[in-house]
């Protein structure tokens, strides 16, 4: 369905906007509704939940208007594929389409002329992240990149919702990634710690433990080498006061309809949840940070995420027109799977499929050799038949992680050609994970509460 919006002066002489919707299969618009132009009430909730984001375009797969009233998300890309991303849930039961979920949510591919632009504004080969296709999706980072080209710097806003005592290797995609662009565009950077979400959202976490596990994940993220200088890493719980101008400006634009369109929250509900997404949208907006961001009110906002989180953002992008704001950018990620393999994320709430950063060498090792294997039964028949690579863990983790361009290719290669076995990938998997995630804690060894303090200062961050 392709929703339009055309401006224009009615007989009245008045300003109005027409929305028409056109399917593929019919032969011209109906239209859906006319409002004048800055007219807040849309005349049918049918209309409200269509144009409820700044998505334009939506799945055309079967998704009946009950189902949509009824929890039913209509953000997420579900369909013939029967795939579910949601901020709460990802769900396939084959491989996630990617290609389906740009399409569905309304976002843009990343072309390799765009990662060729960033290798020359920044003056570095991008990360590998980019140059594999992990990061696939964004919005607006075209324009973000022409003002960056004059001369206006932006800042980076990330976040993670503390939920487990620490992080796993999925949610290392995100911060390593944010690492590389604060590096690559000298940038500041700040960083939400959503113990107020987890306290709402999952059941049996009280909240001063909500606390207690953000400033826990506070230090796994220190831990990804951020620099200190240009870095905010703040809990909603501790940080409200600033938010709250903000958010109360945010709450006041969405309806209940709008956000039950976007989120598919029912009547039953707690009204906490429903309230949420404003505080998730809020440090997308500069003036939230009107310390950090030394009160540079038009500074524009990138957000590099894993695909999932796309719904608060359609949100967030749909107000700020109308909170006189710039929308922010997004950079989307691919989701790094779980060890089971096909359709779905690596996730803290099924701990067997996840391998956490506090894990020692030997229960990666254990791990790893039970994950998910796209490789033949026995070794007679892998060297007929050869590996599945997209369906292959090991492999897949390979790409995530392996720094090694020309490595990675041979492993693809002779594995897929049966030359090499599940064994000889998984070995050199567990070789590179267990170094990197012995880094990883050494490095968060020396965060004391001294450096943890400094970060979640409310200061003035350098740029
Ligand atoms: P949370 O804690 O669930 O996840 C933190 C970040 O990690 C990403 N992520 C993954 N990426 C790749 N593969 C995976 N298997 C995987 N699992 C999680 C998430 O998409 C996210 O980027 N509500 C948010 C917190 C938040 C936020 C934000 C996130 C607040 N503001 C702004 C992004 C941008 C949350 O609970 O994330
Ligand atoms: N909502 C995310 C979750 O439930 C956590 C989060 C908060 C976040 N702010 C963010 C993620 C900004 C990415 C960017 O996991």
């Amino acid at each position: 369905i392709t929703i339009n919006k055309t401006k224009f002066r009615s007989a009245k002489k008045e300003l109005e906007i027409q929305y028409t919707v056109s399917t593929p299969s019919e032969s011209g618009p109906a239209v859906l509704a006319v409002t004048k132009e800055n007219d807040e009430t849309l005349p049918s909730s049918e209309a409200i939940s269509l144009l409820n984001s700044d998505t334009v375009r939506q799945a055309s797969g079967g998704e009946g208007n009950e189902k949509r009233g009824n929890g039913g998300n209509i953000g997420s890309a579900s369909g013939e594929g029967g795939q579910v991303v949601t901020p709460w849930e990802v769900e396939g039961d084959q491989e996630i389409d990617y290609d389906k979920l740009i399409k569905s949510f309304g976002s843009m591919r990343i072309t390799e002329s765009l990662v060729s632009r960033i290798e020359r504004l920044t003056n570095r080969k991008c990360h590998r992240f980019l140059r594999r296709g992990l990061f696939f999706s964004h919005r607006d980072l075209t324009q973000l990149l022409d003002l960056y080209e004059k001369g206006t710097k932006f800042y980076l806003y990330t976040g993670r919702g503390p939920s487990s005592e620490s992080l796993h290797l999925g949610h290392l995609i995100p911060f390593h990634f944010t690492r590389y662009l604060q590096e690559a565009f000298d940038v500041p950077l700040v960083i939400q710690l959503t113990d107020d979400e987890k306290f709402q959202f999952k059941q049996g976490l009280a909240l001063e433990e909500c606390h207690r596990l953000a400033y826990e994940n506070a230090k796994d993220v220190i831990a990804c080498g951020f620099d200190v200088k240009k870095t905010f890493i703040f809990s909603d719980l501790d940080y409200i006061q600033y938010l709250y101008p903000t958010v109360l400006k945010i709450q006041k634009l969405v309806t209940f309809n709008q956000a039950r369109g976007i989120f598919g929250f029912t009547e039953s509900d707690s009204c906490g949840k429903i309230a949420f997404p404003a505080v998730q949208a809020a440090p997308s907006f500069p003036s939230s940070f009107p310390v950090p961001l030394k009160g540079c009110l038009d500074m524009p906002c990138l957000i590099p995420c894993a695909i999932d989180q796309d719904a608060y953002f359609r949100m967030t992008r749909d107000v700020a027109p109308r909170l006189g704001c710039k929308k922010p950018s997004l950079i989307h990620s691919k989701f790094f799977p779980g060890l089971e393999g096909k359709g779905g994320k690596m996730s803290a709430s099924a701990e067997q499929s996840a391998i956490y950063v506090t894990d020692t060498g030997k229960k990666i090792k254990t791990k790893i050799s039970r994950a998910f294997s796209g490789g033949q039964e026995t070794a007679e028949l892998q060297k007929e038949l050869g590996a599945d690579l997209e369906v292959d863990v090991a492999y897949q983790y390979l790409t995530f992680f392996s720094e090694d361009d020309d490595e990675l290719e041979t492993i693809g290669k002779e594995y897929k050609a049966g030359r090499m076995m599940t064994g000889q990938v998984k070995g050199r998997l567990i070789e590179l994970l267990t170094a990197m995630v012995k880094e990883h804690q050494d490095r968060r060894a020396t965060v004391g509460d001294e450096i943890l303090r400094e970060f979640m200062r409310v200061r003035e961050l350098e740029f």
